[in-house]
């Protein structure tokens, strides 16, 4: 017999609290100060923020608070249907076309965000006849379309093409899912291996690129496509603002166009987040020094933590993680940098393996290096505290 709805929920918010699992939102103040997103106001206390995806500081970029401007005047400020009504605009194609150039994909399919692009895609694409295999760390979104998709899948062990090579051993496999830059580990995937290895045996190479995209060398040369079968990419990471694409053939987004319910039947993204997509692309592909600036931000906060022997793991990207295990004192470590001024996200199962509760520290080109060397000497105390 099932539970009245009153006495599930608390049982289950109970369950969660005593297993230092309960999530909690907290409304911050960002206002606009044209310095980058490196800081934000929370009770009236301003921290340093270590915990954005915004890699290159673009969500507070001058330039792009006043394309979305523009944007909202030329088009207004909703979609007002879904695309295949009378929600779709030139500047969704605009925004399609430019994506297609700068990886050489022939088409692309805007969403409102890369988790219902990632379920669209393969719940869409797979179904029970469908055997795929599948990172052991990829996205929840990439998971749950997975299941719905009814499809057999297994999951290989993170970033080992040797594990993967056995699962495609002997039969028929429809697609190898990966990850460009892991969300939590921040490692990236080798892609090049598992390109030659699906091209070997006939099968997909689908790649969630939602923490590659803008950041990794090579993400407008043109040439994506001959690396990746499918490529997911999200505008709500490097690129600061908000939505998401599937880039691919002509014949998969045109199936997808007639079939996927989450793009059929969900308003479009607006017009005006597409044309601020757009600027947003081309801002990044015209200011290579952001990139360079957040490669030194990553380098200089691995030398600090070196120096004080904080232990990373082999992440050469954005996401910077510390592993400390335990639940509760993961929990206790990020309150004690909260309290030195310094945000950081405590990601704790299921986001991760049970076991691996991490701060998940990510740098961004809007940091100064005064704000590194803060957040390492506030990390080093709070991980040494009670030695
Ligand atoms: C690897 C990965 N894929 C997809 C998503 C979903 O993207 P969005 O935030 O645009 O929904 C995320 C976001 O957390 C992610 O980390």
């Amino acid at each position: 017999m099932s539970l009245p709805l009153e006495t599930k929920i608390a049982t289950w918010q109970q369950a969660l609290c005593e297993q230092g699992l309960l999530r909690q939102r907290h409304a911050l103040i960002t206002s606009h100060t044209g310095a980058g997103n490196a800081q934000f106001l929370y009770e009236g206390q301003t921290y340093l923020n270590f915990s954005s995806n915004d890699y290159l500081g673009l969500s507070q970029c001058p330039q792009l608070i006043a394309a979305l401007q523009c944007a909202a005047q030329q088009y207004g400020v909703g979609s007002g249907a879904s695309p295949l009504v009378t929600g779709y605009s030139e500047a969704h194609l605009a925004l399609e076309r430019r994506l297609c150039e700068l990886t050489g994909h022939q088409a692309s399919l805007l969403f409102g965000s890369g988790f219902s692009a990632n379920t669209a895609l393969i719940k869409t694409l797979f179904d029970k006849q469908d055997r795929v295999i599948a990172d052991k760390l990829v996205h929840a979104s990439i998971i749950d379309g997975l299941r719905d998709s009814g499809a057999g899948f297994n999951r290989f062990l993170h970033n080992s093409v040797e594990s993967a090579e056995r699962l495609l051993q002997g039969r028929q496999v429809a697609a190898l899912i990966t990850e460009s830059v892991f969300s939590m580990d921040g490692d990236c995937a080798p892609l090049a291996a598992f390109a030659a290895l699906c091209r070997q045996h006939g099968t997909w190479l689908i790649v969630d690129d939602a923490h590659g995209f803008g950041v990794l060398p090579g993400f407008d040369d043109g040439r994506a496509a001959t690396r990746m079968d499918v490529q997911i990419v999200t505008f709500g990471k490097a690129l600061g603002c908000q939505g998401a694409a599937i880039l691919g053939s002509h014949a998969l987004i045109a199936f997808l166009v007639s079939n996927a319910r989450e793009y059929i039947y969900s308003t479009a993204l607006s017009s005006a987040s597409a044309a601020l997509a757009l600027a947003a692309v081309d801002h990044c592909v015209a200011h290579p020094e952001l990139r360079a600036a957040l490669a030194d931000n990553i380098e200089l906060f691995k030398r600090l933590c070196d120096e004080t022997q904080i232990p990373l793991l082999d992440s050469t990207s954005a996401i910077q993680p510390v592993i400390i295990g335990d639940i509760a004192q993961t929990l206790s470590v990020a309150a004690r940098l909260r309290a030195a001024g310094i945000w950081v996200g405590a990601i704790r199962p299921p986001t991760v393996p049970v076991g691996s509760a991490r701060l998940r520290i990510t740098l961004s080109a809007a940091h100064r290096p005064e704000d590194i060397a803060h957040c390492v000497n506030a990390l080093a105390q709070a991980l040494h505290f009670g030695e």
